[in-house]
């Protein structure tokens, strides 16, 4: 490798490792409040009064409930900023011979990840105005009444539908997501990565088992 393809290749590698490093915290930030939500809407399953309950208490201290809007907020918009980034950057190095071969194997995966991501946002965005806000709803919406909002929201087979689409494109976000965040903090080893990505597979697809859990079972008839 020449001298100034050797200098671009390590230039490439400063420019992107901070952005990687954003993407994974912040993918983490909000794994996290993943696996919080989903265990918390399968309170759903203990009935009206303990759900009910749990949203009033979600509710009940603002203070705490919009410093995790905040942080999730600007968790989103960090992880979509280092995407936004980390693709301008991969574009601009499209030339250089010695980074592309490199990013082969990633592009198949990061060709989904630029699918399933702008799906998710739009969906999250959909959410709060179903679920939150009640501005978008099918059959009424009460304010800190989530086990009505929920049965009468996703006993609507299209929203039930758009939930369910959704959480499956979510698994194939995170499970990709999990993986690549272990390479980003540069946990990667030909022993160990098969192992890191079956465990990301396997807890994403875990997760979204919980979430799907909630619409379908509405949609058989829970609450009703
Ligand atoms: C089947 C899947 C899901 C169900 C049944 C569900 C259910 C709910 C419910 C009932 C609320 C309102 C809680 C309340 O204010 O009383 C809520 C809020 C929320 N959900 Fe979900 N959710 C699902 C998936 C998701 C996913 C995948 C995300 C993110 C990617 C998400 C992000 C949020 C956010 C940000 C809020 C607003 C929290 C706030 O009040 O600030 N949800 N969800």
């Amino acid at each position: 490798m020449s001298t100034v393809m050797a200098g671009r290749a390590i230039r490439f590698y400063d420019s992107t490792i901070g952005k990687k490093a954003v993407m994974a915290l912040t993918g983490l930030v909000l794994f996290g409040f993943l696996i919080a939500h989903m265990l918390g809407n399968l309170q759903i399953f203990l009935g009206q009064q303990t759900m009910n309950h749990y949203a009033e208490t979600l509710h009940g201290n603002p203070p705490l409930l919009w410093t995790a809007r905040i942080v999730l907020l600007i968790s989103v918009l960090l992880h979509i900023w280092a995407w936004l980034a980390l693709a301008r950057i991969k574009h601009a190095a499209r030339p250089v011979e010695y980074v592309k071969r490199a990013n082969v194997q990633a592009s198949l995966g990061s060709r989904t990840m630029s699918f399933s991501g702008p799906v998710i946002a739009a969906f999250v965005v959909f959410h709060l105005l179903n679920l939150t806000t009640g501005t978008i709803n099918h059959g009424g919406f009460i304010p800190l009444h989530a086990y009505e909002n929920l049965v009468n929201n996703l006993g609507f087979i299209p929203f039930a539908s758009i939930y369910i689409v959704c959480m499956l494109l979510i698994g194939t976000h995170l499970s990709h997501g999990i993986w690549s965040m272990f390479q980003s903090v540069g946990f990667s080893h030909p022993r160990y990565t098969p192992m890191i990505k079956t465990f990301a597979a396997v807890f994403s697809w875990i997760l979204v088992g919980g979430f799907v859990a909630v619409p379908v079972s509405i949609v058989l008839g829970l609450g009703k």
